[in-house]
């Protein structure tokens, strides 16, 4: 069973994903939650952590230094020995230290093909180029933005859809089912003892 600590900066829906999984879907078993860590006070995800019984820490970036910041979160972060940290929504970089730090060890969800898109909107990217396919990657995090080794790709089918909102929503309904299927493959199938 693996310990996972989640990081997340707003809504939470991956994040509550995962919790729901957990609790009566794939990642039954394979995993828990040790920790929910967000870089703002006011993500609405904190709450719904809370809601499934999961401890949450808040580490806050606004208006503090990055050495700081990255010196705070290693500390939350290494007393709880994750095996893997997930990102779900979390919007800032992290600091190289700590990635090297977790080596394979940090996984990302992005909402499109990182081949093709880095970086933030990635929805508005999909609509305003009226893609008839789009792409959720989950990666593993490495120095750069949305670079890292990829995992699983799912398609995303965009016909039909004439809004932002119908991308995000098609899309976030890949996301959350596609996330805990790739942590679950990660998860069971990583024997490297530790
Ligand atoms: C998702 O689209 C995720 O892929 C991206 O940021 C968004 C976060 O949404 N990295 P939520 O906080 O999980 O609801």
């Amino acid at each position: 069973m693996k310990n996972i600590v989640i990081f997340i900066s707003g809504r939470g829906s991956n994040m509550e994903a995962i919790l729901r999984s957990i609790s009566s879907g794939v990642l039954k078993g394979v995993c828990s939650v040790s920790c929910v860590v967000s870089n703002r006070a006011d993500a609405a995800g904190l709450d719904t952590a809370r809601t499934y019984g999961v401890k949450t820490a808040v580490v806050v970036s606004k208006g503090v230094h990055a050495a700081e910041y990255n010196r705070k979160l290693r500390e939350t972060v290494d007393a709880f020995s994750p095996d893997y940290i997930v990102l779900a929504g979390y919007m800032k970089i992290l600091d190289s230290g700590f990635v090297k730090q977790y080596p394979k060890r940090i996984i990302n969800i992005h909402p499109a093909d990182t081949s093709a898109h880095q970086g933030l909107h990635a929805y508005e990217w999909a609509f305003e180029n009226r893609l008839k396919k789009s792409y959720i990657t989950v990666h593993y995090v490495d120095e750069g933005v949305d670079t890292g080794e990829v995992i699983g790709k799912a398609e995303v089918d965009m016909v039909g859809a004439t809004s932002l909102h119908d991308y995000e929503e098609r899309g976030l309904a890949v996301e959350h089912r596609f996330y805990s299927e790739m942590l679950k493959n990660i998860f069971i199938t990583e024997n490297v003892a530790r």
